[in-house]
């Protein structure tokens, strides 16, 4: 059976906000300490900043990074991390039962964020702290200077404040694991103040406040609604985050997770309308899908883990070749809901559920996942498309019918470029996909991107980097309008036309 597809400029969308590309830096692990940030290694800059890992970042294409949590930011005191470092103190960090040496803080993350050619989404503490910390951030990074914090930014050798544009209202304060988790109530009660007064500190900031942890929170969809009634006029996002996994080591099943992610944002888009609604608002609340990713692997190794080290390897997830298909599904429903998803951030980038790992001391390399996320980084901007797809189907007990097709397309119309991301779901056949691509007269496929690999458990690591990595391949053809390619099994596919 062929799958089906509509390519025409004016079934858009919306615009993709490069900002759907984002990741995210966690004090976690090996995340900052051993991955981005390891001054005893060869590859270091003055800084202490791993050039090698910077590379690869840069390659990646991130345009905003989320930091510095995640749980950890629900017990953090920024101030710990600014000012001559001799002087910085260790803590017992609660959120990952670790040592924290505060050797690494706000000003060196916006100094890598500079070098990283990405910007900085700071994360503020509403687990246990609140307001008061929080304005005196925004004046510590934002604040050009003549006060206190501002001041005191200076002193430490930062001159130009660091304009810090987009904030997180604290992280997941609906999970029970959270230092401070909160109710609803209290959440938007404390989120709605800080709010204010993080915008009055700096009127251009843009704000998101937590949405649920996941789609599978006793207290969603209410936390939803209950958060933004107390926040709609005073926040630009909602958040979202999720993470699947194969633990039943049934694939077919594991590919189809992205499905789970578009119902979410389709619902959580629904209660931001029903907010604005009841509020009789004009605003239009966006949301930032702020953590997303596979994450399982690791899980077992890290119950394992004895408490109060010092940057022990933390949820290192090595990643397989079927992980990489259903990172693409998941940036293809993304993509489908580029309207409404304005950030969103793979949670996470070096070393912890990361598509770049590296070895103290060692090398840095590519993950399987670092593929497709790579290629909609680069090639996934414009106007997103609808397909309207016509895909043949399998069941699944979860998601009854399944398409063998996720599929979506963005065009941009100044470069003239139109790029379709397909992933083929089926383990053992190629799909032959037909596309009716007549209002793109004149274009020609510039290439056909494949990433394939006989065993769906293969994964890049130190010894052998490069089992998994995508070739230019593929068979797609543009002749009188009429799109051919035949998908391989169990592929992710990029079908670049101009
Ligand atoms: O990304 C890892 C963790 O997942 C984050 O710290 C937390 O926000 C989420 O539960």
């Amino acid at each position: 059976e062929t799958a089906r597809i509509t390519l025409h400029p004016e079934l858009t969308i919306g615009a993709v906000d490069p900002r759907l590309y984002g990741s995210f830096i966690e004090h976690l692990g090996r995340a900052v300490y051993g991955g981005i940030y390891e001054p005893d290694h060869p590859a270091a800059d003055e800084e202490g900043f791993r050039t090698d890992v910077l590379e690869l970042v840069q390659e990646l294409n991130v345009p905003i990074v989320r930091y510095p949590g995640g749980n950890f930011v629900s017990g953090y005191n920024w101030e710990d991390g600014v000012g001559p470092k001799e002087e910085r103190p260790r803590r017992l960090e609660l959120a990952w039962r670790t040592i924290e040496t505060n050797q690494f803080g706000t000003n060196e993350f916006m100094a890598w964020c500079r070098k990283a050619h990405t910007e900085p989404m700071l994360a503020v503490n509403l687990g246990s702290r609140g307001l008061d910390a929080a304005r005196n951030l925004v004046e510590y990074c934002n604040h050009p200077a003549g006060t206190y914090w501002s001041d005191l930014r200076r002193r430490h050798g930062y001159p130009e404040p660091h304009k810090v544009k987009v904030w997180c209202l604290g992280n997941e304060m609906d999970g029970p694991w959270q230092i401070g988790h909160k109710t609803a109530d209290e959440y938007g009660r404390l989120a709605v103040e800080t709010a204010k007064v993080m915008k009055w500190v700096d009127p251009t900031i843009e704000l998101v406040a937590c949405g649920s942890s996941n789609r599978k929170m006793p207290t969603y969809p209410q936390w939803e609604a209950t958060v933004l009634e107390h926040t709609y006029e005073h926040v630009e996002y909602l958040s979202l985050h999720t993470y699947y996994g194969n633990r039943n080591g049934n694939t077919a099943n594991f590919l189809a997770k992205s499905l789970d992610m578009d119902r979410f944002i389709a619902e959580v888009a629904g209660i931001c309308d029903y907010v604005q609604a009841k509020k009789r608002s004009k605003k239009k609340l966006y949301l930032s899908f702020d953590e997303w990713n596979v994450w399982y692997h690791s899980n077992a190794a890290d119950r394992q883990l004895e408490p109060w080290q010092i940057a022990p390897p933390q949820l290192e997830d090595i990643y397989t070749f079927e992980d990489a298909l259903l990172v693409g599904c998941m940036l293809i429903t993304l993509l489908k809901h580029a309207d409404r998803v304005k950030i969103a951030c793979l949670a996470q980038l070096v070393n912890v559920i990361a598509p770049i790992m590296t070895a103290n001391g060692g090398p840095a390399w590519r993950q399987t996942i670092y593929y497709p996320f790579y290629h909609a980084a680069r090639y996934g901007h414009g106007q997103a498309l609808h397909l309207a797809p016509g895909s043949p189907v399998y069941h699944d007990d979860e998601f009854d019918a399944v398409p063998y097709l996720e599929a979506v397309a963005t065009y941009d119309e100044a470069g003239e470029v139109l790029t379709v991301f397909a992933v083929n779901r089926h383990l053992e056949e190629p799909l032959p996909l037909v596309g009716d691509a007549r209002h793109f007269a004149g274009y020609r496929v510039v290439e056909h991107i494949t990433l394939t690999h006989p065993d769906l458990k293969a994964t890049n690591t130190r010894e052998c980097p490069d089992r998994v990595v995508p070739q230019a391949n593929g068979n797609a053809t543009l002749q009188e309008g009429r799109l051919e390619a035949l998908l391989p099994a169990a592929s992710w596919n990029v079908i670049r036309l101009a």
